[in-house]
Protein backbone atom coordinates (compact mmCIF):
# COMPACT_ATOMS: atom_id res chain seq x y z
CA UNK A 1 0.00 0.00 0.00
CA UNK A 2 1.04 3.58 -0.12
CA UNK A 3 1.70 5.91 3.18
CA UNK A 4 3.55 8.72 4.13
CA UNK A 5 6.19 7.26 6.21
CA UNK A 6 9.21 9.07 8.32
CA UNK A 7 12.59 7.00 8.62
CA UNK A 8 13.85 10.15 10.76
CA UNK A 9 12.68 13.09 13.19
CA UNK A 10 13.09 16.19 11.03
CA UNK A 11 11.38 19.10 8.59
CA UNK A 12 8.62 18.45 6.84
CA UNK A 13 11.08 17.06 4.09
CA UNK A 14 11.06 13.21 5.91
CA UNK A 15 7.73 12.64 4.49
CA UNK A 16 7.95 10.14 2.42
CA UNK A 17 5.34 8.61 -0.07
CA UNK A 18 6.31 5.29 -0.40
CA UNK A 19 5.23 1.69 -0.86
CA UNK A 20 5.12 -0.34 2.25
CA UNK A 21 3.50 -3.24 4.13
CA UNK A 22 -0.20 -3.14 4.87
CA UNK A 23 -0.80 -3.37 8.72
CA UNK A 24 -1.64 -6.71 9.87
CA UNK A 25 -4.43 -6.46 12.84
CA UNK A 26 -4.68 -7.55 15.87
CA UNK A 27 -7.46 -9.82 16.88
CA UNK A 28 -9.39 -6.25 18.73
CA UNK A 29 -8.65 -4.03 15.81
CA UNK A 30 -10.26 -3.08 12.06
CA UNK A 31 -8.30 -3.28 9.25
CA UNK A 32 -9.61 0.10 7.68
CA UNK A 33 -9.54 1.06 4.20
CA UNK A 34 -8.38 5.14 4.99
CA UNK A 35 -10.72 7.35 3.13
CA UNK A 36 -9.20 10.74 4.67
CA UNK A 37 -7.06 11.74 7.68
CA UNK A 38 -6.25 14.97 8.68
CA UNK A 39 -3.66 17.21 10.39
CA UNK A 40 -3.05 17.96 14.27
CA UNK A 41 -0.52 19.88 15.35
CA UNK A 42 0.71 17.00 17.32
CA UNK A 43 1.65 15.20 14.06
CA UNK A 44 4.20 17.26 13.08
CA UNK A 45 5.28 17.70 16.98
CA UNK A 46 6.17 13.92 16.19
CA UNK A 47 7.91 14.14 13.11
CA UNK A 48 10.00 17.27 14.24
CA UNK A 49 10.96 14.77 17.60
CA UNK A 50 9.38 16.83 19.92
CA UNK A 51 8.01 14.05 20.96
CA UNK A 52 10.70 11.50 21.16
CA UNK A 53 10.56 10.65 24.75
CA UNK A 54 7.21 8.71 24.18
CA UNK A 55 7.95 7.87 20.27
CA UNK A 56 10.83 6.54 20.84
CA UNK A 57 13.74 6.13 18.00
CA UNK A 58 11.75 2.79 16.05
CA UNK A 59 11.27 3.66 12.27
CA UNK A 60 9.58 3.97 10.06
CA UNK A 61 7.06 5.58 11.49
CA UNK A 62 3.54 6.34 9.92
CA UNK A 63 1.87 9.56 11.46
CA UNK A 64 -1.62 10.95 11.71
CA UNK A 65 -4.66 9.73 14.23
CA UNK A 66 -7.66 10.81 12.42
CA UNK A 67 -9.25 8.28 10.24
CA UNK A 68 -12.76 7.94 8.55
CA UNK A 69 -13.24 4.98 5.89
CA UNK A 70 -14.30 1.51 5.46
CA UNK A 71 -13.85 -1.48 7.73
CA UNK A 72 -12.42 -4.51 4.90
CA UNK A 73 -11.49 -7.01 7.68
CA UNK A 74 -12.38 -7.39 11.62
CA UNK A 75 -10.14 -9.33 14.02
CA UNK A 76 -11.49 -12.39 16.07
CA UNK A 77 -12.62 -10.54 19.17
CA UNK A 78 -14.29 -7.52 17.42
CA UNK A 79 -17.99 -7.45 17.92
CA UNK A 80 -19.35 -3.93 17.15
CA UNK A 81 -18.23 -3.88 13.39
CA UNK A 82 -18.23 -5.77 10.09
CA UNK A 83 -16.69 -5.69 7.01
CA UNK A 84 -18.06 -2.96 4.83
CA UNK A 85 -19.17 -0.67 7.54
CA UNK A 86 -18.20 3.15 7.29
CA UNK A 87 -16.17 4.29 10.43
CA UNK A 88 -14.85 7.00 11.83
CA UNK A 89 -12.24 7.26 14.73
CA UNK A 90 -8.55 7.32 16.13
CA UNK A 91 -5.46 5.29 15.51
CA UNK A 92 -3.59 3.96 18.46
CA UNK A 93 -0.60 6.10 19.63
CA UNK A 94 1.59 7.73 17.59
CA UNK A 95 -0.67 7.46 14.49
CA UNK A 96 -1.03 5.25 11.30
CA UNK A 97 -3.91 7.18 9.38
CA UNK A 98 -1.47 8.68 6.93
CA UNK A 99 -1.77 5.74 4.64
CA UNK A 100 -4.08 3.60 2.51
CA UNK A 101 -5.08 0.93 5.27
CA UNK A 102 -4.80 1.54 8.70
CA UNK A 103 -5.46 -0.97 12.06
CA UNK A 104 -7.80 0.82 14.37
CA UNK A 105 -8.83 -0.55 17.70
CA UNK A 106 -12.39 -1.17 17.81
CA UNK A 107 -12.50 0.85 20.93
CA UNK A 108 -11.30 3.50 19.01
CA UNK A 109 -14.13 3.93 16.05
CA UNK A 110 -17.76 4.49 15.54
CA UNK A 111 -19.92 4.68 12.46
CA UNK A 112 -19.32 7.64 10.63
CA UNK A 113 -22.07 10.64 10.94
CA UNK A 114 -24.23 9.86 8.16
CA UNK A 115 -24.28 13.62 6.73
CA UNK A 116 -20.37 13.70 6.87
CA UNK A 117 -17.99 13.44 3.47
CA UNK A 118 -14.98 11.84 4.78
CA UNK A 119 -12.85 14.24 4.53
CA UNK A 120 -15.05 16.06 7.24
CA UNK A 121 -15.47 12.85 9.55
CA UNK A 122 -11.86 12.41 9.43
CA UNK A 123 -11.93 16.26 10.67
CA UNK A 124 -13.83 15.70 13.68
CA UNK A 125 -11.35 12.52 16.12
CA UNK A 126 -8.47 14.39 18.13
CA UNK A 127 -9.92 18.14 17.38
CA UNK A 128 -13.48 17.53 18.45
CA UNK A 129 -12.74 15.12 21.60
CA UNK A 130 -10.25 17.38 22.82
CA UNK A 131 -13.09 19.97 23.12
CA UNK A 132 -15.69 18.04 24.15
CA UNK A 133 -13.41 16.47 26.64
CA UNK A 134 -11.91 20.01 28.07
CA UNK A 135 -15.88 21.61 28.47
CA UNK A 136 -17.62 18.67 29.57
CA UNK A 137 -15.45 16.69 31.48
CA UNK A 138 -12.47 19.01 32.76
CA UNK A 139 -14.79 22.17 33.45
CA UNK A 140 -17.91 20.62 34.06
CA UNK A 141 -20.09 23.17 31.57
CA UNK A 142 -23.24 23.86 32.56
CA UNK A 143 -26.07 25.21 30.82
CA UNK A 144 -25.90 29.32 31.06
CA UNK A 145 -22.72 29.52 32.51
CA UNK A 146 -20.10 32.33 30.63
CA UNK A 147 -17.67 30.61 28.54
CA UNK A 148 -14.47 32.13 26.34
CA UNK A 149 -12.65 30.10 24.09
CA UNK A 150 -9.65 31.27 23.01
CA UNK A 151 -8.34 30.37 19.40
CA UNK A 152 -11.55 29.50 18.63
CA UNK A 153 -11.07 29.83 14.69
CA UNK A 154 -8.31 26.73 15.27
CA UNK A 155 -8.94 22.72 15.02
CA UNK A 156 -10.19 22.33 18.59
CA UNK A 157 -11.22 25.80 19.13
CA UNK A 158 -13.65 25.72 15.69
CA UNK A 159 -15.32 22.95 17.51
CA UNK A 160 -15.13 24.08 21.15
CA UNK A 161 -17.40 26.99 20.17
CA UNK A 162 -19.94 25.03 18.51
CA UNK A 163 -19.75 22.30 21.88
CA UNK A 164 -20.39 24.79 24.24
CA UNK A 165 -23.24 26.74 22.30
CA UNK A 166 -24.81 23.12 22.21
CA UNK A 167 -24.48 22.50 25.29
CA UNK A 168 -26.36 25.87 26.04
CA UNK A 169 -23.13 28.26 27.22
CA UNK A 170 -22.96 31.98 26.55
CA UNK A 171 -20.06 31.38 24.57
CA UNK A 172 -17.01 34.62 23.69
CA UNK A 173 -14.73 33.32 20.97
CA UNK A 174 -11.69 34.91 20.52
CA UNK A 175 -9.62 34.80 17.25
CA UNK A 176 -8.47 37.48 14.55
CA UNK A 177 -10.52 39.69 12.72
CA UNK A 178 -10.78 37.53 9.82
CA UNK A 179 -11.97 34.83 11.63
CA UNK A 180 -14.88 36.64 13.69
CA UNK A 181 -17.86 36.52 11.09
CA UNK A 182 -16.75 32.45 10.99
CA UNK A 183 -16.98 32.67 15.03
CA UNK A 184 -20.09 33.93 14.81
CA UNK A 185 -21.32 31.45 12.81
CA UNK A 186 -20.29 28.79 14.61
CA UNK A 187 -22.97 29.75 17.39
CA UNK A 188 -20.26 32.32 19.40
CA UNK A 189 -22.92 35.02 21.01
CA UNK A 190 -19.85 37.56 21.42
CA UNK A 191 -16.48 37.65 19.76
CA UNK A 192 -13.72 39.40 20.30
CA UNK A 193 -10.53 40.59 18.09
CA UNK A 194 -6.82 39.77 19.72
CA UNK A 195 -5.61 42.05 17.60
CA UNK A 196 -7.68 44.82 18.89
CA UNK A 197 -8.88 43.99 22.02
CA UNK A 198 -7.27 41.91 25.41
CA UNK A 199 -9.82 39.78 26.72
CA UNK A 200 -7.92 39.60 29.80
CA UNK A 201 -9.03 43.10 30.28
CA UNK A 202 -12.12 43.19 29.57
CA UNK A 203 -15.13 43.71 32.00
CA UNK A 204 -16.81 40.31 31.27
CA UNK A 205 -16.28 37.42 33.98
CA UNK A 206 -16.32 33.80 32.85
CA UNK A 207 -16.85 30.36 34.71
CA UNK A 208 -14.45 28.88 32.04
CA UNK A 209 -11.81 30.00 29.81
CA UNK A 210 -11.04 27.29 27.52
CA UNK A 211 -7.29 28.14 26.11
CA UNK A 212 -7.50 25.71 22.79
CA UNK A 213 -4.17 27.20 21.51
CA UNK A 214 -2.31 27.17 24.71
CA UNK A 215 -1.15 31.30 24.55
CA UNK A 216 -2.22 32.65 28.10
CA UNK A 217 -1.92 30.97 31.95
CA UNK A 218 -4.27 31.01 34.79
CA UNK A 219 -2.37 34.00 35.97
CA UNK A 220 -2.76 35.96 32.72
CA UNK A 221 -6.85 35.13 33.03
CA UNK A 222 -7.17 35.74 36.71
CA UNK A 223 -9.24 39.02 36.85
CA UNK A 224 -11.54 37.98 33.64
CA UNK A 225 -12.13 34.34 35.89
CA UNK A 226 -14.95 33.84 38.14
CA UNK A 227 -14.09 33.13 41.85
CA UNK A 228 -15.03 29.46 41.40
CA UNK A 229 -13.79 30.03 37.54
CA UNK A 230 -11.71 27.38 35.79
CA UNK A 231 -8.70 27.88 33.02
CA UNK A 232 -8.47 25.09 30.84
CA UNK A 233 -5.40 24.64 28.65
CA UNK A 234 -4.22 22.37 25.92
CA UNK A 235 -0.59 22.97 26.28
CA UNK A 236 1.17 21.66 29.11
CA UNK A 237 3.52 24.66 29.86
CA UNK A 238 5.79 24.09 33.66
CA UNK A 239 3.81 27.53 34.33
CA UNK A 240 0.10 25.76 34.54
CA UNK A 241 1.70 22.18 34.93
CA UNK A 242 2.21 23.80 38.84
CA UNK A 243 -0.69 25.95 38.73
CA UNK A 244 -2.79 23.04 38.26
CA UNK A 245 -1.33 21.15 40.86
CA UNK A 246 -1.69 24.07 43.43
CA UNK A 247 -5.14 25.22 42.61
CA UNK A 248 -6.21 21.62 43.33
CA UNK A 249 -5.27 21.90 46.90
CA UNK A 250 -7.13 24.84 47.76
CA UNK A 251 -10.73 26.66 46.99
CA UNK A 252 -11.20 29.01 44.09
CA UNK A 253 -10.13 29.60 40.83
CA UNK A 254 -8.07 26.46 39.04
CA UNK A 255 -5.82 25.53 36.31
CA UNK A 256 -6.52 22.95 34.76
CA UNK A 257 -4.88 20.65 31.46
CA UNK A 258 -6.88 18.70 29.12
CA UNK A 259 -5.13 15.17 27.59
CA UNK A 260 -7.50 14.13 24.78
CA UNK A 261 -8.59 10.21 25.40
CA UNK A 262 -9.67 8.79 22.25
CA UNK A 263 -12.83 6.72 22.82
CA UNK A 264 -15.83 5.27 21.00
CA UNK A 265 -18.33 6.67 23.47
CA UNK A 266 -17.34 10.03 22.73
CA UNK A 267 -17.32 9.64 19.14
CA UNK A 268 -20.77 8.68 19.04
CA UNK A 269 -21.60 11.26 21.37
CA UNK A 270 -19.97 13.73 18.95
CA UNK A 271 -21.88 11.69 16.12
CA UNK A 272 -25.28 12.47 17.51
CA UNK A 273 -24.42 16.23 17.55
CA UNK A 274 -23.06 16.20 14.18
CA UNK A 275 -26.29 14.20 12.55
CA UNK A 276 -28.66 16.82 15.18
CA UNK A 277 -27.19 19.52 12.97
CA UNK A 278 -25.16 20.85 16.22
CA UNK A 279 -21.98 20.81 15.20
CA UNK A 280 -20.35 20.55 11.76
CA UNK A 281 -16.51 19.89 10.65
CA UNK A 282 -14.76 23.55 9.22
CA UNK A 283 -11.97 22.82 6.77
CA UNK A 284 -9.86 25.04 5.61
CA UNK A 285 -8.12 23.04 2.54
CA UNK A 286 -7.88 19.51 1.72
CA UNK A 287 -4.37 17.99 0.31
CA UNK A 288 -3.90 14.41 -1.57
CA UNK A 289 -2.03 12.11 0.91
CA UNK A 290 1.16 12.90 -1.33
CA UNK A 291 1.40 16.75 -0.76
CA UNK A 292 1.02 15.89 2.71
CA UNK A 293 4.77 17.81 3.64
CA UNK A 294 2.26 20.85 2.56
CA UNK A 295 -0.78 20.17 4.83
CA UNK A 296 1.70 20.02 7.78
CA UNK A 297 3.75 23.23 6.46
CA UNK A 298 0.62 24.82 6.61
CA UNK A 299 -0.62 23.53 10.23
CA UNK A 300 2.98 24.84 11.54
CA UNK A 301 2.00 28.52 10.61
CA UNK A 302 -0.43 28.32 13.19
CA UNK A 303 -3.38 30.10 11.39
CA UNK A 304 -5.46 27.23 9.70
CA UNK A 305 -9.27 28.15 9.92
CA UNK A 306 -10.57 24.85 11.55
CA UNK A 307 -9.25 21.52 10.43
CA UNK A 308 -6.54 20.61 7.58
CA UNK A 309 -8.45 17.21 5.82
CA UNK A 310 -6.62 14.65 4.03
CA UNK A 311 -7.62 12.91 1.06
CA UNK A 312 -6.69 9.34 1.01
CA UNK A 313 -8.35 7.32 -1.55
CA UNK A 314 -12.21 8.41 -3.17
N1 LIG B 1 -3.75 18.43 25.19
C1 LIG B 1 -4.36 17.81 24.19
O1 LIG B 1 -4.92 16.70 24.35
C2 LIG B 1 -4.42 18.48 22.86
C3 LIG B 1 -5.32 18.03 21.89
C4 LIG B 1 -5.42 18.73 20.69
C5 LIG B 1 -4.58 19.82 20.44
N2 LIG B 1 -3.68 20.18 21.38
C6 LIG B 1 -2.81 21.36 21.14
O2 LIG B 1 -3.67 22.49 21.11
C7 LIG B 1 -3.15 23.47 20.24
C8 LIG B 1 -4.23 23.91 19.28
O3 LIG B 1 -4.60 22.83 18.43
P1 LIG B 1 -5.48 23.11 17.12
O4 LIG B 1 -5.66 21.83 16.43
O5 LIG B 1 -6.66 23.93 17.47
O6 LIG B 1 -4.43 24.05 16.32
P2 LIG B 1 -4.66 24.88 15.01
O7 LIG B 1 -5.90 24.47 14.32
O8 LIG B 1 -3.40 24.83 14.24
O9 LIG B 1 -4.83 26.38 15.56
C9 LIG B 1 -4.79 27.39 14.61
C10 LIG B 1 -5.64 28.55 15.10
O10 LIG B 1 -5.01 29.21 16.18
C11 LIG B 1 -5.47 30.56 16.18
N3 LIG B 1 -4.51 31.41 16.87
C12 LIG B 1 -3.20 31.57 16.59
N4 LIG B 1 -2.66 32.46 17.47
C13 LIG B 1 -3.66 32.88 18.28
C14 LIG B 1 -3.73 33.76 19.39
N5 LIG B 1 -2.66 34.43 19.83
N6 LIG B 1 -4.92 33.92 20.01
C15 LIG B 1 -6.02 33.27 19.59
N7 LIG B 1 -6.02 32.41 18.53
C16 LIG B 1 -4.86 32.21 17.90
C17 LIG B 1 -5.56 30.89 14.70
O11 LIG B 1 -6.63 31.81 14.53
P3 LIG B 1 -6.33 33.29 13.99
O12 LIG B 1 -5.77 33.09 12.60
O13 LIG B 1 -7.67 33.94 14.04
O14 LIG B 1 -5.29 33.83 14.91
C18 LIG B 1 -5.87 29.56 14.01
O15 LIG B 1 -7.21 29.48 13.58
C19 LIG B 1 -1.92 22.82 19.57
O16 LIG B 1 -0.76 23.26 20.23
C20 LIG B 1 -2.13 21.34 19.80
O17 LIG B 1 -0.94 20.60 19.80
C21 LIG B 1 -3.57 19.55 22.58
Amino acid sequence: MKAVVIHRYGGVQVLQYEDVEQPKIQPTQLLVKVRASSVNPIDWKIRQGMLSLLTGSKFPKILGFDVAGDVVEVGSQVTRFQVGDAIYGSTSFPGGGYAEFAAIPENLATLKPRNLSNEEAAAVPLAALTALQALRDTGNIQTGQNVLINGAAGGVGSFAVQIASALGAVVTGVSSSKNLDLVKSLGADRVIDYTQQDFTKDTMQYDIIFDAVGKRSLSQTKKVLKPNGVYITTLPSPETVVQSVLTALIPGQKAKLVFEKPNAKDLLYLKELIEAGKIRAVIARTYPLQELAAAHAYSEIGRAVGKIAIAVSS
